[in-house]
């Protein structure tokens, strides 16, 4: 499963691309709004700093204006991935850009029929929200399983990128239900290799290596 970083903020990706383990980003109105840098630029040194995909979302709600600001997007760099909500404007616009060969997350996605329709008009990436749909009392994860089995049945080739995951759990669970990406916030990419047992087990194996008093190199 590929890893995504969900932010806007350079500051606190560059360390984290560093592990070399981030596969692409997404961003949305609201991280680009809590960046406070210009959405066009921010978008800019993302992709100079991650050669994978790049999720930068429309704001027009009209198809033909989403086309012309996706146009926009895409064109700042090759690994742009236009977003675009899922409502009937949205997936028009995905269809053109499909047909475009440019490359489409359609995200706000909450119900497998959402995800069905996505992938009908072609998007690259589908967005399941899963945290958000668990505030609402219903099971993210459910969706993503939903979404998998539908994906598999028909031969989609719609990427599922779970979104929306607040804990390490959510990213475990989310591979386990065949996400194909995860995109994750910050702090729950540097939760995922917390173990206190991993701590502890270093510490004493430290002390004992001192203790033998040996070197490698
Ligand atoms: C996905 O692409 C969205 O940017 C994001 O995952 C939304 O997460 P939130 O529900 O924590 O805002």
């Amino acid at each position: 499963m590929q890893l995504f970083l969900d932010t806007a903020d350079i500051g606190v990706l560059t360390p984290l691309v560093a592990t070399g383990l981030v596969d692409g980003v997404t961003t949305n109105p609201t991280l680009i709004a809590r960046s406070g840098q210009g959405f066009i630029e921010t978008v800019a040194q993302i992709c100079a700093l991650v050669e994978g995909p790049v999720s930068a979302e429309v704001a027009a709600l009209d198809a033909p204006s989403m086309v012309a600001e996706g146009e926009r997007l895409a064109a700042i760099a090759p690994n742009v991935v236009v977003k675009v909500p899922i409502t009937w404007e949205g997936l028009k616009a995905v269809r053109i850009f499909t047909d475009q060969g440019v490359r489409t997350n359609a995200t706000l996605c909450f119900s497998a029929s959402q995800a069905l329709l996505a992938a009908k008009a072609g998007a690259s990436y589908v967005s399941p929200f899963v945290g958000r749909l668990d505030d609402h009392g219903a099971d993210g994860v459910e969706l993503l399983s939903e979404i998998r089995a539908l994906y598999d049945q028909f031969e989609f080739d719609t990427h599922i990128l779970a979104a929306s995951l607040r804990t390490v759990r959510h990213v475990t669970s989310a591979a386990l239900a065949g996400s194909d990406c995860a995109t994750l916030p910050p702090q729950v990419f540097s939760d995922l290799i917390k173990h206190p047992l991993t701590d502890r087990g270093l510490e004493t194996f430290m002390s004992d290596w001192k203790a033998s008093g040996q070197s490698i190199v």
